[in-house]
């Protein structure tokens, strides 16, 4: 089985329509959603690449009375993104198949496009496919159109665990599980900077401070669970308060196309 056979098998075996089915930690998950939809607007094309089961597109879609084209490589994540209950909708969606290596629309085709834990997990795990993602994410951005974009930082997983490690807690691995290739901060800046302006960058230090050290200190030795209360308020303050020394693997780049 290559590569992309197995990514295809594992997004098969997680796809249904729970609304949570493609991330563990609910409460980061939100934190994506409400980061993202703080920078989309109204009478907009916007494509959401590697959507999953759709359940982001159809929060934003309730908000923005835009165009959305949800769009994911699996055909089971498709499928059950056409089934999830949408609720009332202020905008519409489309849902496709297809590869974000090899995005199925012209140039310029959007205004906005956007990714959550998509390019750091494709299946190559591989510097070069990752670069090939973001150069065809910029390819069908309109000039000056954004690229909102959630990945993970490896730098931001180091921070983390340089304070995990001084509490007697065990580093976090940096690829858990075989798709998973964090990004070089210092490899993806440059690169980022030749077809954007880097306008803005975000990260969430705060979930992360209280959701992956005070979290797992307080329940020790029982293991932290992502569904904790404490998660939740660790959402809420972060709401208020998001960052905190730049812990953490994820990361928001807001990226305007040059
Ligand atoms: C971690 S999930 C994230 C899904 C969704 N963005 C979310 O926030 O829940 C990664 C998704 O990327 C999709 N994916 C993997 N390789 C892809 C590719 N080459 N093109 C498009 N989607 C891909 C997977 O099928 C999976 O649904």
């Amino acid at each position: 089985m290559d590569k992309t056979e197995r990514m295809e098998e594992f997004y098969r075996d997680l796809a249904s329509t729970k609304k949570y089915a493609t991330s563990l930690d609910i409460h980061l998950r939100e934190i994506e959603i409400e980061t993202i939809s703080s920078y989309l607007e109204d009478g907009k094309k916007i494509l959401d690449m590697g959507c999953g089961n759709g359940y982001s597109t159809i929060r934003y879609a309730r908000d923005f009375d835009s165009d959305f084209t949800g769009m994911d490589f699996t055909n089971e994540m498709v499928e059950c993104a056409r089934k999830m209950e949408r609720g009332e909708l202020k905008g519409r969606i489309e849902f496709k198949q297809g590869d974000i290596c090899n995005i199925p629309f012209p140039d310029e085709s959007f205004d906005i496009v956007t990714t959550s834990r998509v390019v750091i997990a494709l299946p190559h795990e591989d510097w070069e496919v990752q670069k090939k993602a973001i150069r065809e994410m910029h390819r069908v951005l309109r000039k000056g159109g954004e690229y909102l974009m959630i990945e993970s930082s490896e730098q931001g997983l180091q921070r983390l665990n340089d304070i995990r490690e001084m509490f007697g807690l065990y580093r976090i691995p940096t690829n858990p599980k075989w798709s998973d290739l964090k990004f070089d901060e210092e490899k993806l800046v440059p690169y980022l900077e030749d077809l954007f302006d880097i306008i803005e960058v975000k990260r969430f230090g705060m979930y992360y401070f209280i959701g992956r050290v005070i979290h797992p200190l307080l329940v020790a030795p029982e293991e932290p669970k992502y569904d904790n209360p404490i998660n939740r308020v660790a959402c809420e303050i972060a709401r208020k308060i998001p960052n905190f020394r730049d812990i953490g693997a994820l990361v928001f780049y807001r990226l305007k196309k040059k």
